[in-house]
């Protein structure tokens, strides 16, 4: 028994994608983790990301679209990604193609049109290659989605108070408010953003960090904000490949991204923020309607390919009565399948600070209770062995 590998594949053409999984169905233990349908610069991105994820994986690189940017994106992978075992393909093999993509630091070389056999032969190349635990040189930044499963559970107050203690502690942070009906991000910062989303859509191809920052709310902890312009007819102009590139640019330039999704899981821009977060932060309250609907929430997720650790459950405005209208921390539990990450109490505190339009954390006299409460709970998120254990503020 072979240990169960993953490849990943860049191609631009349909069809070799399409070959890459036909071909793979035949061999055991291994599946397509991802596809890119574009072979770019930032490509390396995308995989560093996906490697969290399946630690034990292969990447090949269709070079055939175009070569230069093939081999270009293929020296910014093995840069960032040294250990990575990179398989690359061409129809010619040529000895310069070949020399370069060697000389870059690539594996393999799968000839095109592929035969069965070449693939089978390089997958067992790969599957004998020395198992290296794939360490990333540069340093990614993380995106956080909080996802309300209804309106009013907090979903905003909490993803605003997450990010403001992240740029206290001096990380640098973009908050992205997804939530086109109510733009509440700006209102909680107490901001009054001129420029939106509209406008990064509009300068994607030559975003550079002083360039999204003109465009970007400065609060004053630090943070930028961005989101969507009040008018709600203008939604449709910023679509889900724009939000992977923005999202691609956020993950290179700033430590922690975090989204405020509200609470429409089919909108496709949300679920994409989804799939390119390291922890999606599902908020219910103990209420039924909230936790019946985060059962369908995580089951989406699931369909998504998210695993279950990924997914946080949030209870927020917890209170320890449980009863006929409240749903007990252990019938969470129970109905979810999955831990409570952890609990944020119900308190006074939050709408002051909603009325005084600063995140409640950026004062930290005025419900140092709520204030350690929230603390602990990004402090969990954050450490990298970050214990299983509830976290739960009386
Ligand atoms: N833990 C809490 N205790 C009391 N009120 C809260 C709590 N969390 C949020 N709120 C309040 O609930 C209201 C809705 O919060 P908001 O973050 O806008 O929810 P959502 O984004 O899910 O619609 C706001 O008035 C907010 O101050
Ligand atoms: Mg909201």
């Amino acid at each position: 028994m072979s240990t169960p590998f993953v490849l990943m594949v860049a191609s631009s053409d349909e069809h070799f994608r399409e070959m890459v999984r036909d071909n793979l169905m035949n061999i055991p233990n291994s599946k397509v983790g991802s596809e890119y349908q574009e072979v770019s610069g930032n490509l390396y991105v995308r995989v560093m990301q996906d490697i969290e994820r399946h630690p034990n994986s292969a990447v090949i690189v269709d070079l055939a679209g175009d070569t230069e940017a093939g081999l270009k994106s293929l020296e910014r992978l093995k840069q960032a990604v040294p250990d990575l075992y990179v398989i690359v393909s061409h129809y010619h093999a040529d000895g310069e193609t070949v020399i370069q993509s060697m000389r870059l630091g690539a594996n393999d070389f799968i000839m095109q049109p592929m035969r069965r056999t070449d693939f089978r032969d390089a997958m067992a190349r790969f599957e004998r290659a020395p198992k290296r635990v794939v360490t990333t040189e540069s340093k990614l930044g993380k995106v956080y989605t909080f996802l309300g499963t209804k309106g009013g559970v907090g979903t905003t107050t909490l993803a605003v108070n997450f990010a403001s203690v992240l740029a206290q502690r001096k990380q640098s942070v973009v908050t992205v408010d997804l939530d086109w009906t109510a733009n509440d991000v700006a209102m909680q910062l107490g901001a009054s953003p001129q420029t939106t989303l509209s406008d990064v859509a509009d300068n994607l191809g030559r975003l550079d960090q002083a360039l999204f920052e003109s465009l970007a709310t400065r609060d004053a902890l630090g943070m930028y904000s961005i989101g969507p312009s009040d008018t709600l007819e203008q939604r449709s102009y910023f679509s889900e490949p724009m939000f992977r590139d923005f999202s691609t640019f956020l993950i290179e330039k700033y430590d922690s991204t975090v989204v405020d999704a509200g609470k429409n899981i089919n909108d496709e821009v949300v679920a994409a923020a989804c799939q390119v977060s390291s922890m999606v932060f599902l908020v219910v309250t103990q209420e039924y309607a909230s936790i019946r609907n985060a059962q369908r929430y995580l089951a989406m997720l699931m369909r998504i390919g998210f695993s279950q650790d990924q997914v946080k459950v949030l209870v927020n405005r917890y209170q320890k009565k449980a009863g006929s209208n409240f749903a007990s921390l252990e019938q969470i539990k129970q109905t979810l399948n999955q831990p409570v990450f952890y609990g944020i109490p119900e308190t006074p505190a939050f709408l002051s600070a909603l009325n005084k339009a600063r995140p409640l954390v950026a004062n930290r006299q005025s419900a140092p209770e709520i204030d350690k409460s929230i603390r602990a709970m990004v402090d969990k998120a954050t450490k990298p062995s970050s214990s299983t254990a509830e976290g739960i503020a009386a």
